[in-house]
């Protein structure tokens, strides 16, 4: 008889809070112990932003910067992302910007002075989750915007391919919606390209354009007031 795949021990959902809104969840998330990659970052990363945002933003993971500061999106993807945000005309400070993973996962170089990120594995991923679905639920955004493929995953399974689905508004799947923020509000993820993948890109103009790009169809869903356009 085969052995049945054994389930990861990693979850964040017993740190989590039973009541409370963002701030009692940022609180319990800088205690979570539900996986190991709390034990070398420097501090939980939670959400920030607009508690009552129209637009989530999702990364993947804190980088270097945002582990130090314990904040998202503060080093150079963030300001790449906050460049694109304006072109494509959302603003940021009405937004709330988020990870899928809440840790700093890294490997180290030079003799352990340097961080190299390190994307986090499918465990991690799941073990943090409970935390991002949190999140949109207190927020209850119309619209969020899956930056890159983890953060991609995170939100529409492990299926999800960033370059055949990115740029198109795909119904938010039923378990991530709010029941409590209205009737049968539809909501939508807008996938694309993550911003440091734009920074690494060869072409990096190009890049950026679709980055751009897909980010018009989150801002245009917002504008129309009805993301569906019905
Ligand atoms: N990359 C991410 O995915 N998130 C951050 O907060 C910073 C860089």
């Amino acid at each position: 008889m085969k052995a049945q795949a054994e389930a990861s021990p990693y979850d964040a959902t017993p740190y989590l809070p039973r009541r409370g809104g963002l701030t009692a969840h940022r609180r319990a998330a800088a205690e979570c112990r539900g996986c190991p990659l709390f034990e070398n970052a420097t501090q939980t990363v939670f959400g920030q932003g607009d508690s009552s945002a129209r637009i989530v933003l999702v990364g993947e993971q804190p980088g270097d910067q945002e582990d130090k500061r314990g904040e998202p999106f503060v080093g150079p993807a963030g300001r790449l992302l906050g460049k694109a945000l304006d072109e494509a005309g959302i603003d940021r400070d009405t937004a709330y910007v988020t990870n899928a993973v809440k840790h700093f996962k890294f490997t180290t170089a030079g003799g352990g002075k340097r961080r190299i990120h390190k994307a986090p594995d499918l465990r991690e991923m799941t073990a943090c989750r409970p935390w991002l679905l949190a999140e949109l639920r207190l927020v209850a955004p119309e619209v969020v915007v899956a930056l890159g493929a983890t953060a991609g995953k995170a939100l529409l399974g492990s299926s999800f391919r960033v370059t055949k689905e990115r740029g198109t508004l795909i119904p938010m799947p039923e378990e991530d919606e709010n029941p409590a923020s209205g009737e049968d509000a539809q909501r939508y993820v807008v996938a694309t390209l993550h911003p440091s993948a734009v920074l690494r890109a060869d072409d990096r103009e190009a890049a950026y354009a679709g980055l751009l790009s897909d980010l018009k169809v989150a801002a245009k869903a917002l504008s129309d007031g009805d993301p569906s356009g019905t």
